[in-house]
């Protein structure tokens, strides 16, 4: 509305003036001109380069914010910077929190290693102060408070063994070694070295029959272990005369399921998914007197995630409980 008037006032006026008047006045409009436009893209650089600083110190207080409200549409050398710091301070941000959790995991991980060699070594300690204060020439309490003193022993060279485990196997330097491995073989070995414990305790060991022939890929010395601490904890956790089955279902042409199932004290759904982690047991006492550390599980559970698979606890409380997890079958393929 208002531009048409003015120039047609504007024209009027310039047809009015001389030539070098209408020269100069071309000259100081362009020059005003030049100015809006210099002085808005300045405002507009500027802006950026406030975003860009903003972000920048954010990471440096290590602050991270979405930066949704950024809208970048130039698509210039600027716009890309910004991009690129938007995207670091994302990547500084998950490294952050990938630093801060392996710094709470060691944290926990010292205080639960030595609240659990606190105990055998104080009563090794006190076992042998009795001792030396004179108990040593008592027969009566002498042998009986060495064998003691040992069992301490005993249970410090299990912690250890495990605690070495486990730390190889989250530092990820104990490397899964993938074989083809005769399943039948591998289980038959486990379950021999066991069926002496599970006599001892009365507990009946069976294993299902199935197909020799099955071959699965996986690390041999991995998988004996989980076996070895699950049909353990089968045979600790069970109840007087109880039973131990061990089986493999197939479960297609590429997937074999295996299971540990007992007769025991079950555990309760609560505590279901807390038993894989490490140090958790249900009854401390009862774990300790049958020598356990605490550690089996997480030790079961980080080598199935190993080999990529997936362990599956069911429990009936004071009733049973069944360990189940899936290995890769080698299916030969006839050419
Ligand atoms: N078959 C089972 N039946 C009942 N409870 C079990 C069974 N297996 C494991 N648990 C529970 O899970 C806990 C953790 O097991 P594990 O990591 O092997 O440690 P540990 O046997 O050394 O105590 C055990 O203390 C026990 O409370
Ligand atoms: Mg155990």
């Amino acid at each position: 509305m208002v531009i048409a008037p003015t120039i047609s006032l504007l024209i009027w006026y310039i047809i009015g003036l001389s030539s070098f008047d209408a020269l100069l006045l071309f000259v100081i409009l362009f020059a005003i001109v030049f100015a809006i436009i210099y002085l808005v893209s300045a405002y507009l650089h500027n802006s950026r380069v406030n975003q860009l600083t903003r972000i920048i110190k954010n990471i440096s207080h290590k602050q991270f914010e979405v930066y949704d409200d950024i809208q970048l549409q130039k698509n210039d050398e600027l716009d890309d910077l910004i991009k690129q710091t938007i995207r670091a301070s994302r990547m500084v941000e998950k490294e952050l929190i990938r630093l801060n959790k392996i710094e709470n995991y060691r944290k926990e991980f010292i205080g639960d290693i030595s609240h659990e060699l606190k105990t055998p070594i104080f009563a090794i300690q006190g076992f042998i102060e009795t001792l030396l204060n004179g108990a040593i020439h008592d027969d009566e309490v002498n042998e009986v408070f060495l064998h003691k003193a040992m069992r301490n022993v005993n249970r410090l060279t299990y912690l250890t063994k495990d605690l070495m485990e486990i730390s190889r196997l989250e530092t990820g330097e104990l490397k899964t070694n993938i074989q083809e491995v005769f399943l039948r073989d591998l289980i038959m070995d486990v379950v021999e070295s066991l069926q002496f414990k599970a006599q001892k305790e009365n507990i009946e060991l069976v294993l299902h029959d199935f197909d020799k022939n099955i071959q699965i890929r996986a690390d041999r010395n991995q998988i004996k272990q989980v076996l070895v601490n699950l049909i353990e904890n089968a045979i600790k956790y069970n109840k007087e005369n109880g039973k131990v089955e061990i089986g493999v279902t197939v479960l297609n042409r590429d997937k074999v399921e295996l299971f540990v199932k007992d007769t025991g004290i079950g555990i309760d759904p609560k505590d279901i998914e807390r038993v894989t982690e490490r140090f958790y047991r249900v009854d401390k006492s009862r774990s300790r007197e049958k020598g356990g550390t605490g550690l089996g599980l997480s030790i079961v559970k980080h080598i199935i995630e190993a080999h990529g698979e997936k362990l599956t606890i069911e429990s009936e409380p004071e009733k049973s409980s069944t360990f189940r997890f899936t290995l890769s079958r080698v299916s030969h393929v006839s050419v």
